[in-house]
C-alpha cells in the first residue's frame, strides 16, 4: 500500500506536499443539516456501530461541525464532528438501529462524541478516519431529572458481579439446555431503596448441557456461535434475595472461517450495508477462552467508553486503499476565512442534549 501512496503522491505532489496551502480554495462551508451531511453522518454512525466490540449501538443525535473538501483528482471528503446517544440495543443485537430506542435521561443516558472523515466518491463512501469517546451523564443530572433513579456503577462492584452470577445461575437454570457462559457485562445500575442492582450482560451458548455443569471454565463456546442478551435485577427484601431475569437468545452466527473467506471488502465498498455483519463476533471471541475479548474497558468502568470502539485492525481496515485521502489532505489549517460558520452550525438535536 505504500508504494501506491507513492505513486499517488508523485502524481500529484502539488497536492500532496502543499495540501495545507491550497485546500482553502476548495473548502465549502455546509449547513450541519444539510441532508447530504446528514446522510454521511448517518453513515459514520453505521461504521461505529459496525466497529463496536462491547457494549450498546449508538444513535445520531446532532451534527455539530462539517467541512467539506474537494479531493484531487475526485471526490469530496467530509469532515464531520458528531454526537450520538447510546441505544438499548446490544451490539449484538441484530436488530436495526432504527428500532433500537434511545436510552433516556432517566435510565442515566450515555453520550458519544465523534470525529470522523469520510470520502465520498462516485456515490461511494469510504470512512477514512474516525475516533469517539464516550460519558455517561452525570449522577447529580440524573438526580436532577429524578431522584429516585438508578445510577450507572462500576462493572466490578461486588454487588453487580454477584447479581450477574445470580442471575445467570437462575437462567441456566431455567434452562434443560444448553449452559450458557457470561461473555461481558454491559451495564449496571443501583439503587439505595430498597437496595437494589439492576445489570444487562452479554452470554454465550457452550458445549456443556445446563444441568452437567460442574466447572464452567470447561465449556467452550460453540463453533457457531450464539449469544443472549440479559437483563436481570437483584432486590434485598427481608425474606432474602429476590432475582430476576429475562433473555434474548439471538439467533446463530455462522463460523468465523466461513466468513473470512469473502477476504477485505473492496474500496469504496464501506457503504451503509457493506459492512461485515460477522466481523465484532468473529474477533468478539478468540479461541475457546471467553476472557480472551480484546482489550476492553478497565473492570472498574461504568460503561464501554467508545474510545474503545476501532481495533487497530479496523483502523488500518479503513485506512488501507484510501491513503490518498489520508488525513492530512483535509487539516483546515487556518483557512477558516471561507465564510462564516455560525449559522450553519451546530445542527438540530434530534433527541435531547446530556
Ligand atoms: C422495525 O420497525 C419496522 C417499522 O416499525 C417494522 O416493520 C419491523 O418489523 C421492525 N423490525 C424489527 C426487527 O423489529
Ligand atoms: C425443563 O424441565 C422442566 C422440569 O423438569 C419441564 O417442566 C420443562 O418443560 C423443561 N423445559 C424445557 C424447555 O425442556
Ligand atoms: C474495581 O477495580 C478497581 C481498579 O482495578 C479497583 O481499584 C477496585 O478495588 C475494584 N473494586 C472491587 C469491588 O473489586
Amino acid at each position: 500500500m505504500k508504494s501506491l501512496v507513492l505513486l499517488l503522491c508523485l502524481a500529484q505532489l502539488w497536492g500532496c506536499q502543499s495540501a495545507p496551502h491550497i485546500t482553502g480554495m476548495s473548502f465549502k462551508e455546509v449547513a450541519c443539516d444539510d441532508p447530504e451531511v446528514e446522510q454521511v453522518a448517518l453513515v459514520a454512525v453505521d461504521y461505529l456501530n459496525q466497529h463496536l466490540l462491547h457494549g450498546f449501538k449508538h444513535i445520531l443525535n446532532q451534527i455539530d461541525k462539517v467541512k467539506m473538501w474537494n479531493r484531487r483528482p475526485f471526490g469530496v471528503v467530509y469532515e464531520l464532528e458528531i454526537d450520538t446517544l447510546e441505544t438499548t440495543c446490544h451490539v449484538l443485537d441484530p436488530t436495526p438501529l432504527a428500532n433500537c430506542s434511545v436510552r433516556q435521561l432517566t435510565e442515566h443516558a450515555v453520550e458519544g462524541d465523534c470525529d470522523f472523515h469520510v470520502l465520498k466518491q462516485d456515490g461511494q463512501f469510504t470512512v477514512m478516519h474516525s475516533q469517539c469517546h464516550s460519558n455517561p451523564d452525570s449522577a447529580e443530572d440524573v438526580h436532577k431529572v429524578c431522584p429516585s433513579c438508578a445510577i450507572l456503577i462500576p462493572f466490578n462492584d461486588t454487588s453487580v458481579v454477584h447479581t450477574v452470577k445470580a442471575a445467570l445461575d437462575a437462567f441456566n437454570a431455567q434452562n434443560n439446555g444448553t449452559y450458557f457462559k457470561l461473555v461481558e457485562i454491559s451495564r449496571a445500575q443501583n439503587v439505595p431503596l430498597p437496595v437494589s442492582t439492576f445489570v444487562e450482560f452479554v452470554v454465550a451458548a457452550t458445549d456443556c448441557t445446563a444441568q452437567e455443569v460442574t466447572d464452567p471454565a470447561k465449556c467452550n463456546l460453540l463453533a457457531e456461535k450464539q449469544y443472549g442478551f440479559c437483563k436481570a435485577s437483584l432486590v434485598q427484601r427481608l425474606g432474602g434475595e429476590e432475582v430476576s431475569v429475562a433473555c434474548k437468545v439471538f439467533q446463530k452466527q455462522p463460523q468465523p472461517a466461513s466468513v473470512n473467506t469473502a477476504g477485505p471488502a473492496p474500496a469504496g465498498d464501506q457503504t451503509e450495508t457493506a459492512a461485515l455483519p460477522a466481523a465484532p463476533p468473529a474477533s468478539l471471541v478468540v479461541g475457546p477462552m471467553v476472557v480472551a475479548v480484546p482489550p476492553g474497558p478497565p473492570a472498574h468502568r461504568t460503561h464501554h467508553d467508545l474510545r474503545h470502539a476501532f481495533s487497530p485492525v479496523a483502523s488500518v481496515e479503513s485506512a488501507s486503499g484510501e491513503a490518498v485521502g489520508s488525513p492530512k489532505v483535509v487539516q483546515p489549517g487556518t483557512v477558516g476565512a471561507a465564510g462564516p460558520v455560525a449559522p450553519l452550525c451546530p445542527g438540530r438535536v434530534r433527541h435531547f442534549k446530556i
